[in-house]
């Protein structure tokens, strides 16, 4: 199997992303500045994945730098990306590992930490690749499912969100057939989703986005899998840009949609959607696929890359925690203080 995220005692291994599916290239970082780079460049990412690998960024500014210097490279690594929640939940930890540390190597302590964060994720993918499969069981199963952008082990360092639920429902023969969405524009359906797929020895069908609207129609389609980048505190989720299309489309079509998402991914201190910063990225993303150019010299382009789908088009929301059916400030708190017990 291979390691998305991997600490190698001076240095953080990162499986590149960017080089998938054709080359299986590690990217090595020895410095936190090294760390912040590989996340904006997505050499590495997915909520949980950043979150970890900022963890690991943090032991070697710890190594770097004196007190005050860590804490503003922490902030650096929290502003690599604006969506996912994970990425500025890990670095809080970490701070507070900072604040409160006395005694013993300050390093040691917080890899410890990340070490803690890295296997609370694993822990979770498992148990929510449960209660997701329990679901589908519950359903209309064998079914044909639609998942979009990457949630597996590239995106979590453990078995995935989204797609650590549809392995579990193909393990227990609950699927008759799998869409993925190429997901446009950085393909993470496309390039690593089929590969994640492959290596898995899951069956599925590759579509364009545009598809879905058919697909879920003609094909029947009973569930629409995600995961979430940040899930605020009625419910609403942000997650890859075209998320919020497939919500309509299910709800027209009545098919569920299920979002996977641990609670680290959960932020209650925002009341909805609407207060999450969306990451917006470079026009060359649309204008070129690799060197080919795609798009006439100065066209202008908007690219969001991820957009919020509101609580009232979620029918699950699937956690570590348990299940929440129509989401609700209420539940989502109960949820947090059931698991504060
Ligand atoms: O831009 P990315 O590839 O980091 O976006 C990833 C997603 O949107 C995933 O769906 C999300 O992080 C949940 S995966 C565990």
């Amino acid at each position: 199997m291979y390691d998305v995220i991997k600490w190698c005692g001076d240095h953080l291994q990162l499986l590149d992303q960017r080089k998938l599916p054709v080359q299986q290239e590690y990217y090595l970082c020895y410095r936190v500045t090294d760390v912040i780079e590989a996340i904006k460049l997505m050499v590495v990412r997915g909520a949980p994945a950043i979150g970890i690998t900022a963890a690991y960024g943090a032991v070697l500014a710890a190594r770097q730098y004196n007190a005050a210097e860590l804490l503003s490279s922490l902030d650096l690594l929290a502003q690599a990306r604006p969506t996912a929640i994970n990425l500025h939940w890990a670095v809080e930890r970490i701070k507070k590992r900072v604040i409160d540390h006395q005694g013993s190597q300050l390093d040691e302590c917080l890899l410890a930490e990340a070490n803690e964060i890295f296997q609370q994720e694993i822990t979770a993918n498992e148990q929510m690749a449960a209660y997701g499969a329990e679901l589908i069981a519950q359903s209309n199963a064998p079914c044909n499912i639609l998942t979009h952008c990457n949630t597996g082990r590239l995106a979590t360092g453990g078995s995935g969100t989204a797609l650590g639920v549809i392995c579990r429902a193909y393990q227990q023969g609950l699927i008759n057939q799998l869409f993925v969405d190429e997901t446009r524009p950085w393909l993470q359906g496309s390039r690593l989703t089929c590969w994640e797929l492959q290596q898995a020895d899951i069956p599925f069908q590759l579509n364009v986005d545009g598809a879905a609207a058919h697909l879920i129609k003609t094909e029947k389609v009973s569930w629409v899998i995600v995961g979430a980048d940040r899930i605020t505190a009625n419910g609403d989720v942000a997650n890859k840009i075209g998320t919020y299309s497939l919500a309509v489309l299910a709800r027209y079509h009545q098919a569920k949609l299920m979002v996977v998402a641990p609670l680290s991914t959960c932020d209650l201190s925002m009341a909805s959607g609407s207060d999450i910063p969306l990451e917006y990225r470079e026009a060359t993303e649309l204008c070129y696929l690799a060197e080919r150019q795609l798009a006439p010299d100065s066209v202008a382009v908007n690219n969001p890359v991820f957009d919020i789908t509101p609580a009232e088009l979620v029918d699950f929301i699937v956690t570590e925690q348990g299940v929440v059916a129509n989401p609700t400030v209420e539940k989502l708190k109960k949820l947090f203080e059931a698991r504060a017990v």
